[in-house]
């Protein structure tokens, strides 16, 4: 029994993506959650979502410009921010969210890999920033990671444009060299994690799902913003290239597979899309099956869904 405990522990902290006996697609052998019917992510399909015009906006409070201290980690599995208890998020429903850290999954296994987590019509953008909070009536994260109801990512997707650097983001960008090997730490100092965000952060799709990675337990609640954060390819590059795992390999291609939807709706608070990018692909079917026909779709578009 010991050695088998043992194992598991040793286990808990191999799990990949990609390589050896623990990836993605065995997960659920240590992990049972990650078998459930409630996984994300997903893709989000337009022609199957609810738009339910009652969803008001989050309410953000505390992301603006704020003093103090950041730590940011190389975990071996991702780039993670910890996050001031001082930023909340309220939903629709009136729940309130404290939050706890914000980390990145992104591709970058060849050079034109995309790699969000959630796809949109099948498209996946080059990253995915996730802001993880939980529940504001439990004590503490750690309480409230195994509550049914504890926890709700905010969560945008990451699209590269030619030249144009977002400079909300330059200081993390260069700290990633420093936190070069897994277990590293930095300290970002003044983030304004509004900024961070894309320009609208009002439409969102909404749904209930898991963590993306092991324990994939299903206690979360989905908030992926509508509108795309904006990257320079320089440092969408560097986002891809910066870090190591455990093995002193670039970590690359970090993210998971979308999930099963199974019986679960994805409802929106817009009817269009407010991109004028999306707006250009509404209606035309076909266009999905073949993404070469379609300049307006994000970079690398269709290259691995
Ligand atoms: C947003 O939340 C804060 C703190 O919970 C609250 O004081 C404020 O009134 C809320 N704003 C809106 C528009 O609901
Ligand atoms: C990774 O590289 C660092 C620095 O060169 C070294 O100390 C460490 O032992 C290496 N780890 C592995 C698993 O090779």
């Amino acid at each position: 029994a010991l050695l088998f405990l043992g194992a598991r522990a040793q286990h808990g902290s191999q799990w990949t993506y990609s390589e050896g006996p623990l990836d993605q697609t065995q997960w659920s052998k240590e992990y049972p959650s990650c078998g459930g019917r409630r996984q994300s992510p997903i893709d989000l399909q337009r022609r199957n979502i609810q738009y339910n015009p009652s969803l008001k906006a989050l309410n953000l409070t505390g992301y603006k410009s704020q003093g103090g201290q950041f730590p940011m980690t190389n975990n071996g599995h991702t780039v993670q921010i910890s996050l001031p208890p001082t930023m909340r998020m309220t939903a629709a429903d009136g729940t309130e969210y404290v939050a706890k850290q914000m980390h990145f999954h992104w591709g970058g296994e060849s050079s034109e890999i995309s790699g969000s987590e959630h796809t949109i019509d099948g498209i996946r953008y080059v990253a995915e920033v996730h802001i993880v909070h939980y529940n504001s009536k439990y004590k503490s994260y750690d309480i409230a990671q195994s509550a049914p109801d504890g926890l709700a990512v905010l969560a945008a997707l990451i699209k590269v444009e030619d030249y144009g650097e977002n400079t909300y983001y330059s200081t993390f960008i260069s700290q990633l060299n420093n936190i070069r090997y897994p277990g590293q730490s930095t300290v970002l100092s003044d983030l304004d994690i509004r900024d961070m965000l894309p320009e609208n952060v009002h439409h969102y799709y909404s749904y209930k799902g898991s963590l993306t990675t092991p324990p994939c337990t299903e206690n979360v609640y989905w908030f992926v913003l509508a509108s795309p954060i904006m990257f320079s390819r320089a440092q969408g590059w560097k986002l891809e290239n910066s870090i190591l795992d455990h093995q002193n390999k670039t970590l690359h291609n970090i993210y998971r597979m979308t999930q099963p939807l199974n019986n679960r709706v994805v409802e929106t608070n817009f009817m269009n899309l407010p991109n004028e990018q999306h707006e250009q692909g509404k209606g035309r079917e076909g266009e999905r099956e073949n993404p070469k026909q379609a300049p307006h779709l994000p970079r690398r578009a269709g290259l691995r869904a």
